[in-house]
């Protein structure tokens, strides 16, 4: 059964039913779904190997979930409304009979390039209905898709190919991103200078620039797509083959390619899209992620079509042509429901409210926020201008990592707190953890946030490196799944995320690991050793503050100042930018070496009273010297 909440003593039942039998639960869960064989056990599990099988034994292609299924009923139904870059351009409406022939199709594309189940194809493309349609026909015969955010540079880009050994690129010519345009096949040129893996690329024609084509490795997406036939079979994939690989950023240097599987990642998406939101029969639902990210994949895509919904995609950003934007497109559409990130709600909310006055927003029904935590102010202007008072607001904390919504309202059923994701789905034990590994029970308590027990939809592994993946979140705390993520429960026992606790910092909602900048910085010729921290900014939440030691008293600051700017949105991407750079003699050490990461990171939020024990550092003296040049 997918949904049985209807007001908050049924959460309750809910969720103490799923706690106190998850098989049966997650079981009766998974009945509501087309599978070819019924599974053999719901959950297997062993948090210290880490090994977790959801549903083994049962087969099912995600895809006739998504579409096949939908037909008989829903054959006319809007699957995908895409809502071009520039507001003149004719919007685009696919209905689940067109969806379901463009992904068959573009599975005989893949086919007809020599792909086959378990091949892994990366998908480098801005935000059109043909990168959805690309997910599914992966999914469809059962390949593996890689997305790349179509913002990452071309050695990012490169790094992720050559991790997942693709076999195939697919992408664009260019793409619209507000006034501007991307160079997307240029950049995916240059990345393939060092990917011996990829065999082949297909090119979809987006904004008609002018782009190289090489022989015998780039195809023309509408050449392949007209030899195409509309009719692929389904795949049948085991409920624990691998869906889809997505990169995160970790604590060290090298992004983290999360798997997912196909059979819990299916139902957690599915359950919670329709319960967290509320979703209604019929209802226009826009989440305003790229599906660059976790967001995109599980609630732009799979949830919602598995649910049968219509999900709106926008290609755009919220400042183009105006800050109007997103109000605008939800009169046009009649959105129901809205999801989005604190970062624009913070930018949006600077701009004059006429921006939202002059839009119709009265068919807005549920909103929603992920990506980090919101501040209290923007809660309440989202409430109050964009939601009327009238609208539910539900926070949603998650990760790439948990595949779907952890701890989330349930829209109009859980009574909100602002600043608070609340309560957890069904399935879904928290513990808050102390420095020592203990579990601090009952409520009023701060510390870190695990999770003692599997839910369907989260990473199996890294990709190639399980090691890894034991040891970033299963050993910090004996069988449990550490998050990375501190967090706040208070007396009624609902939890506030209170942010990362690790070396990843969150900008615009973008995961960004300070390890990984700080190799870039580090590449420059002149510089001899960098730390990177986040420090709290209004609009972006948290950004990049550099310190930085060079070999020489730079001649001009500014200059080198650009320099590394340029380098690290280069290597890495726009989105990693150190908004700061100050140039130092030395870091503070401990006496092992190790960067003394908390006093900078005080000295970057400018909260120098309390630096805490410094006795430990190799050369006290450094901190007062970063402290009286900090920026
Ligand atoms: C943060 C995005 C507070 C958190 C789905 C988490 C949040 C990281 C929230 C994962 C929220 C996400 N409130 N913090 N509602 N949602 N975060 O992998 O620090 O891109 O660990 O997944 O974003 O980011 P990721």
């Amino acid at each position: 059964m997918l949904t049985n909440i209807k007001d908050f003593q049924s959460y309750l039942d809910t969720y103490q039913e799923s706690i106190d039998n998850p098989e049966k639960f997650w079981g009766a869960v998974a009945e509501a779904f087309t599978w070819n064989k019924k599974w053999d056990s719901v959950l297997e599990w062993d948090f210290t190997k880490p090994e977790v099988k959801w549903f083994q034994g049962g087969k099912l292609n995600i895809t006739v979930n998504c579409l096949d299924r939908h037909l008989p009923e829903r054959a006319n139904q809007t699957a995908i409304i895409w809502e071009p870059n520039d507001p003149n351009e004719a919007v685009v409406k696919l209905t689940y009979q067109e969806l379901f022939d463009k992904v068959c199709q573009f599975a005989n594309v893949l086919k007809n390039n020599g792909i086959t189940k378990g091949d892994r194809v990366c998908i480098y493309m801005p935000m059109v209905p043909e990168l959805c349609i690309a997910l599914l026909a992966c999914a469809r015969i059962g390949a593996v898709h890689s997305v790349v955010f179509a913002g990452f540079s071309s050695s990012s880009l490169a790094d992720r190919i050559n991790d997942a050994s693709c076999k195939l690129v697919l992408t664009s010519d260019g793409g619209f991103r507000g006034g501007k345009t991307l160079a997307l096949k240029a950049i995916v040129d240059e990345a393939l200078l060092d990917c011996p893996s990829v065999e082949k690329s297909i090119v979809l024609k987006r904004t008609g620039e002018a782009v190289t084509m090489q022989p015998n490795r780039d195809l023309w997406w509408h050449d392949e797509v007209a030899k195409a036939d509309t009719h692929c079979e389904a795949e049948i994939m085991d409920a624990e083959d691998m869906l889809f690989i997505l990169y995160t950023s970790g604590s060290t240097g090298k992004p983290k390619g999360m798997v997912h599987t196909c059979g819990g990642y299916m139902i957690y998406t599915t359950y919670t899209f329709k319960n967290a939101f509320q979703y209604k029969e019929g209802e226009i639902y826009w989440c305003t992620a790229d599906i660059g990210w976790i967001t995109g994949h599980s609630y732009i895509v799979y949830g919602p079509l598995a649910a049968g919904a219509t999900s709106m995609m926008f290609e755009g950003v919220p400042s183009y042509p105006d800050m109007g934007r997103f109000w605008q497109v939800v009169e046009k559409h009649a959105v129901n429901i809205f999801y989005t990130a604190p970062t624009a709600i913070r930018a949006l909310e600077k701009a004059d409210i006429s921006y939202v006055e002059k839009y119709d927003l009265s068919s807005l029904r549920v909103l929603g926020t992920v990506g980090e935590p919101i501040n209290e102010e923007a809660w309440h202007w989202y409430d109050d201008h964009i939601g009327k008072g009238k609208c539910p607001i539900i926070d949603t904390w998650w990760q790439t990592e948990t595949g779907g919504f952890m701890i989330s309202p349930i829209a109009g059923i859980t009574p909100t707190k602002p600043t608070y994701a609340t309560l957890p789905m069904p399935g879904i034990q928290p513990a808050v953890m102390n420095e020592n590994g203990q579990e601090l029970a009952g409520n009023g308590v701060e510390g870190r946030l695990c999770i003692k027990f599997p839910w369907p939809s989260m990473a199996r592994t890294i990709y190639g490196n399980h090691e890894r993946f034991r040891n970033t979140y299963f050993s910090a705390f004996e069988n449990k799944y550490f998050t990375g993520d501190g967090c706040k429960k208070d007396e009624d026992g609902y939890y506030r995320i209170t942010g990362r606790v690790d070396d990843v910092i969150i900008v615009s909602g973008h995961n960004l690991g300070t390890a990984e900048i700080e190799n870039v910085i580090d590449e420059h010729k002149e510089v001899c050793e960098t730390a990177v921290v986040g420090f709290p900014h209004d609009v972006k939440g948290h950004a990049v503050y550099a310190y930085v030691t060079c070999y020489h008293t730079p001649d001009n600051e500014e200059d080198l100042r650009q320099e590394i700017i340029t380098l690290v949105a280069k290597t890495i991407g726009p989105i990693a930018k150190p908004e700061k750079i100050q140039f130092v003699s030395g870091l503070p050490k401990t006496r092992s070496g190790k960067i003394m990461r908390r006093i900078l990171r005080k000295i970057a939020e400018k909260d120098t009273s309390n630096l805490g024990d410094t006795s430990t550092l190799l050369d006290p003296g450094v901190v007062e010297t970063i402290i009286e040049g900090a920026l």
